[in-house]
């Protein structure tokens, strides 16, 4: 329980109305913020984080809000920004996505609520059922972007960007007809430079994919979507064990000419977030995947999170066998990475997990127990660390920030929200990604609460 789950008129509320899930009601700015501690002088630039925030009263999911990103601008040691805005989309104007006459999909209309990336100089705020909306530096909406008119299809919450070429690799799924899966690439000038219809049976829910040296990684799992449920209004994905769960491999060069992906079938799960993988060579036997798995998801419900582990799987090239292996036994959400090793072998991973010994059972939202940041080094096996602000803080998922000059893998700072539970108030934190146990680096005290959201990154300074 909260402070903010005492009121009394938010009792018969669902929970991701409730707590710190309750939206936030104004757009507020608030400049030199106060500062705890010393801000590093190596760290300038912008931490901005979507999520959900519905604007016109109660929403039938989590997932189902208005995007609200929260930005804080950090320079030469000082908070000199605090700002929330709405995405302005499509959806906040009371457009639909499908045109029901026609069944045609517009792809202008988005919640635009998961997650605020950034290529080729353009900020963009990301949903995995529409096009990107294009965000200011000061977290105003410019509009949706369709890359020249070269986008047709959705463009994913989850890109990645190739830590070797600079391209981002993304993939967009659909609903209704096939494709149901396209993978595409922008250039480092932002670029839509290939795309390519991706062979999956079904209209299955896909949430985050990966890259390593030389493939692009895609998960075909049992979690599909049901077209009269959507129009009805509902959470219109759900558990659909019988479609089976597998995962495929396509060739970065190959798919040039287009290859198709193989698909090793593996054991039944969900997968929302990849933390990384990494191979052994254009031409090698063995691609590593490292991601949070969940044994299944919204069964029996879409309200049932059932809780994810870190888990790797083992691609065998040669043979066409899969070796599965859960690294952790307490539950994790938002696993992220030195960007800087994206689709090369990482040794660190960091990401939001309960206090030791507590495993977060199944049905409960996946926030209510993000009281630690866990630090995973994956050198031998899977050791944790952890920093633990205390029983009255919640956080939000940590983005890794290189120190100027870094060459080891943690050497810089872990950048995120975190909320105050006894207080009813937030604040964006600076911690040392290498030392767990040290204290936060600087706590910055934000104007306003930032509910529980979903994903973030840091913009330095270009
Ligand atoms: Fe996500």
């Amino acid at each position: 329980m909260t402070a903010l789950d005492d009121a009394p008129d938010t009792g018969k509320l669902p929970w991701h109305l409730r707590g710190n899930y309750a939206p936030v009601t104004d757009e507020v700015e608030a400049f030199d913020l106060p500062v705890t501690g010393q801000l590093p002088a190596d760290l300038n630039g912008r931490y901005f984080r979507n999520g959900a925030n519905p604007m016109n009263g109660p929403t039938a999911h989590w997932f189902m809000g208005d995007g609200m990103v929260h930005g804080t601008s950090i320079r030469d040691g000082k908070a000199e920004w605090y700002r929330n805005r709405w995405v302005r989309t499509g959806a906040l104007e009371g457009k639909r996505r499908i045109d029901m006459s026609t069944g045609q999909m517009d792809f202008t209309v988005s919640l635009a609520n998961t997650h605020v990336v950034r290529h080729a100089g353009k900020i963009f705020a990301l949903e995995e059922g529409s096009f990107p909306y294009q965000l200011s530096p000061e977290c105003d909406t410019i509009g949706p972007y369709d890359f020249d008119d070269k986008l047709r299809t959705p463009f994913t919450a989850h890109p990645h960007t190739c830590a070797e070429t600079g391209e981002m690799h993304f993939f967009g799924y659909e609903l209704v007809t096939a494709p149901f899966v396209t993978y595409h690439v922008l250039d480092t000038a932002g670029n839509l430079v290939h795309t390519q219809a991706i062979d999956v049976p079904g209209p299955t829910m896909v949430h985050d994919f990966a890259i390593s040296r030389n493939y692009a990684i895609f998960m075909d799992l049992p979690v599909t979507f049901d077209l009269e449920t959507a129009i009805s209004g509902g959470m219109p994905f759900g558990w659909n064990p019988g479609y089976g769960a597998r995962i495929g491999l396509l060739h970065r060069d190959r798919a040039r000419q287009g290859e198709q992906p193989r698909w090793f079938d593996v054991d039944l799960c969900y997968v929302f977030h990849i933390m990384n993988a990494w191979d052994d060579g254009a031409e090698g036997r063995y691609v590593w995947l490292d991601a949070g798995r969940h044994a299944s998801m919204w069964e029996g419900g879409s309200d049932k999170f059932a809780p994810s582990f870190l888990h790797r799987w083992r691609f065998d090239l040669h043979t066409g066998e899969v070796e599965e292996e859960q690294l952790d036994d307490v539950s994790h959400g938002f696993p992220r990475i030195d960007d800087r090793r994206t689709g090369l072998q990482n040794r660190y991973g960091w990401a939001v997990a309960p206090r030791t010994g507590t495993t977060r059972t199944a049905g409960t939202p996946s926030m209510d127990d993000a009281s630690v940041i866990a630090k995973y080094d994956l050198a031998d096996g899977a050791s944790v660390t952890r920093h633990d602000m205390g029983p009255n803080a919640m956080f939000g998922e940590p983005s890794f920030v290189p120190r100027e000059g870094a060459t080891a893998e943690d050497d810089g700072y872990l950048v995120t929200y975190v909320f105050d539970k006894a207080e009813g108030s937030s604040s964006f934190v600076v911690l040392d990604a290498a030392d767990m146990a040290a204290p936060p680096i600087a706590t910055v005290k934000l104007p306003q609460r930032v509910p529980h959201g979903f994903r973030g990154s840091w913009f330095a300074d270009e």
